[in-house]
């Protein structure tokens, strides 16, 4: 009697789990937890063996535990299809369609570059194009690169704690892009065509300097390289970068890495040379220091200066992107505002 009654149970648990595809895993767990669980008719056959006569205990015993076993492995195997079904539904579900059209993201929303990043690609684009390779250097630097190798005195005030952040003695967070100069020509031998784009770091803050700011330098060393190549390349250089129209005016000056050294102005890019308040009336806007490389760093950096000559120039890059986008003061491209920002896009 007992025995039909617990052959008819496993029948019985089985057809239902054997519906898996209609059910969901919550069913599948009552289902579960209704023929195997505490109050479960299994548990309850149990308990009723007290009922019965010692000698008939064992055998039913071991039919209860063999349906357990069958009802337990049934399970197991629902439960495995049913988390095979689970995913496939939600894979299903999650499918991205990439036929559907584009959603548009409004302007408002969208990034754009930095203005210092905008003129800093632009300047490189025109270098690049004239044959120069980008080579970056660090901004942390020793005194050698930074002063020695470059012919900057012992004295000179660049050298000066009050211009320059010092790390240690010997190590300071580079004052101009300029160092790699020499990192690159200790490793290189001319031709060398090349522009350093980078931070650079001054102890000084007012409107329209910044603590920190960019420069972008330029070197050239190669046979006959002369002080008109260096003047042929910056305005065309300028031309490109402002218009056709723009001309440049070399002014004599001075640095102690470059001989003969000149500062060169171009004309306002705001009122074509006639001038306006950009030029303070005068129509000129300085916006580069630059010179032919002098002999002595060339063979600091062990190039035969009998053999070679160079030219190299620098200019800061907020100071480029004040003039070009007319921006009155330095801290603007700091402070991130994205009322500034945004108007860059
Ligand atoms: N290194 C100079 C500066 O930071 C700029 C410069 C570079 C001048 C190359 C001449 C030649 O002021």
């Amino acid at each position: 009697m007992l025995n039909d009654k617990i052959k008819q149970l496993v029948e019985t648990c089985i057809a239902r789990i054997s519906n898996i595809d209609e059910m969901s895993a919550n069913d599948l767990q009552k289902i579960k937890s209704e023929s195997l669980g505490k109050n479960s008719e299994l548990q309850n056959m149990l308990k009723s063996m007290r009922d019965l006569s010692p000698e008939e205990r064992p055998a039913f015993g071991q039919l209860v535990n063999e349906a357990r076993k069958t009802l337990e492995s049934a399970f197991a195997e629902a439960e495995a299809k049913m988390k095979e079904k689970v995913l496939n539904e939600k894979l299903q579900k999650e499918t991205v369609d990439i036929t559907l059209p584009y959603q548009s993201v409004s302007c408002e929303e969208r990034g754009h570059l930095h203005p210092v990043n905008l003129v800093a690609n632009e300047i490189m684009d025109i270098f690049k194009g004239l044959g120069f390779e980008v080579l970056e250097g660090p901004e942390i630097e020793t005194d050698y690169y930074c002063f020695e190798a470059l012919n900057i005195p012992k004295n000179h005030p660049a050298r000066d704690a009050q211009d320059t952040f010092y790390i240690a003695e010997d190590i300071v967070l580079r004052t101009h892009t300029s160092p790699n100069q020499v990192r690159v020509m200790e490793k290189k031998q001319p031709p060398i065509k090349m522009l350093c784009p980078g931070k650079v770091y001054r102890s000084d803050d007012d409107a329209s300097h910044s603590p920190m700011f960019h420069q972008i330098e330029g070197l050239v060393v190669d046979k006959n390289v002369t002080l008109c190549d260096l003047m042929g390349t910056l305005e065309t250089f300028a031309q490109s970068l402002f218009n056709e129209q723009t001309k440049a005016r070399f002014r004599p000056s001075f640095f102690p890495f470059t001989e003969p050294s000149v500062e060169v102005d171009l004309t306002c890019s705001n009122c074509g040379g006639k001038g306006c308040k950009l030029c303070k009336g005068t129509g000129w806007i300085e916006v580069l220091g630059a010179g032919m490389v002098n002999p002595k760093v060339l063979e600091n950096c062990g190039i035969d200066s009998t053999k070679y000559t160079g030219y190299a120039f620098g200019m800061g890059l907020e100071r480029i992107a004040m003039i070009k986008y007319g921006i009155p003061n330095i801290k603007l491209f700091f402070e991130n505002d994205v009322r500034f920002l945004k108007q860059f896009r």
